[in-house]
């Protein structure tokens, strides 16, 4: 359903010189990312990507949503192929993600899924440069983790450890060469708000590979329950590091709609790509679109190739759901 459609023109990034480009414009489009056209999002139009994939057949989010692990790659792949293509040159894609440990049908038992590893390769084969990775690390207190930490605790032997996860990896592809002379097309009012707070950097950490950020709590009632959405502090150190004011952050697995929030808030505009129709209404309270009456936000949401009903059907096999501990 289109709910209004203000967007005019798909230029390749934008450089928030244009007055028009002032203000941010948020698209949403619910469909499969594996079948996104150059007509929804074009080729270079992008200055960042910031997402995370379904966490494979993660216990307590996407239980069974694949039928085997080489499915899921190949989704990897689709995303690693339109990536490449929507991004600008020397843009960064970064992708939140982790290692999964998933119940086996056949033993009952854990198998852990290099996934950063195998999403790595995939993206450098691609035809990206491996730029970074930086670990996530949540409070120790964590609560949704499987304790895997209780087998050696209960049987204090040798080979009997398994730790207890609060890490996640955000890992940076960048795609080709990126021209630093750009900064001298910008308008000195998008160069001047677009400048880092170094004091904030130093004293936050962000200047280290490793980064600790409570991460979103698993309350019922939330906006975001069931959609496993990274905090805020994610998205807008990335923004703030690798784009522009006025330039186009995307997210092609948008969830809850976290990244569009963020863009919007430090004056970037928003694509998101969603294949879940039933977050819907989940994206439009996150992003407070039931206002644009009053706001006169620019924004669109398009049904396009491949949107289904995901989440009750997810979330009835997550009650299910025992942890899998090895
Ligand atoms: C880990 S969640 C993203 C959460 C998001 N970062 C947030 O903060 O809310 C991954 C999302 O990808 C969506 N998804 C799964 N397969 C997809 C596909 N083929 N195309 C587009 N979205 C997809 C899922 O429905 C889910 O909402």
């Amino acid at each position: 359903m289109r709910q209004k459609n203000t967007i005019s023109g798909r230029n390749r990034l934008s450089n928030g010189n244009s007055p028009k480009e002032k203000s941010p414009t948020l698209k949403i489009l619910f469909g499969d990312i594996r079948k996104m056209t150059s007509k929804e999002v074009a080729d270079g139009e992008v200055a960042l990507i910031v997402t995370s994939p379904p966490y494979y057949n993660a216990p307590f989010d996407y239980p069974g949503l694949y039928s085997s692990y080489e499915e899921y790659l190949d989704l990897l792949r689709a995303f690693a192929s339109q990536s490449k293509r929507v991004l600008g040159a020397g843009r960064i894609c970064a992708i939140v993600t982790d290692d999964m440990l998933v119940k086996e049908e056949d033993t009952g038992r854990g198998k852990k899924y290099p996934i950063v590893a195998d999403t790595t390769e995939v993206f450098v084969r691609e035809g990206f440069s491996y730029r970074d990775k930086i670990t996530w690390v949540k409070p120790a207190g964590y609560t949704r983790i499987s304790r895997r930490s209780g087998v050696v605790l209960q049987h204090p032997y040798p080979m009997y450890f398994y730790p207890d996860n609060i890490q996640e990896s955000i890992l940076l592809f960048q795609n080709g060469e990126f021209d630093y002379g750009h900064m001298k097309s910008l308008s000195p009012e998008a160069v001047e708000s677009s400048k880092i707070d170094t004091a904030r950097l130093n004293s936050e950490g962000w200047t280290m590979s490793v980064w600790n950020i409570t991460n979103v709590l698993p309350m019922s009632g939330r906006v975001e329950e069931g959609v496993a959405a990274f905090p805020d502090e994610i998205p807008s150190r990335l923004i703030k590091l690798f784009t522009y004011a006025g330039e186009t952050v995307f997210d092609p697995f948008l969830g809850s709609g976290t990244t569009l929030k963020v863009a919007r808030e430090l004056g970037r505009k928003g694509i998101g790509y969603e294949l879940d129709l039933e977050l819907k209404d989940v994206i439009k309270k996150k992003l407070g679109l039931d206002y644009h009456r009053w706001t006169g936000e620019d924004f669109s949401i398009e049904e396009a190739s491949g949107a289904k009903n995901l989440r009750k059907i997810l979330q009835s096999k997550v009650q299910q759901q025992k942890s899998v501990v090895a």
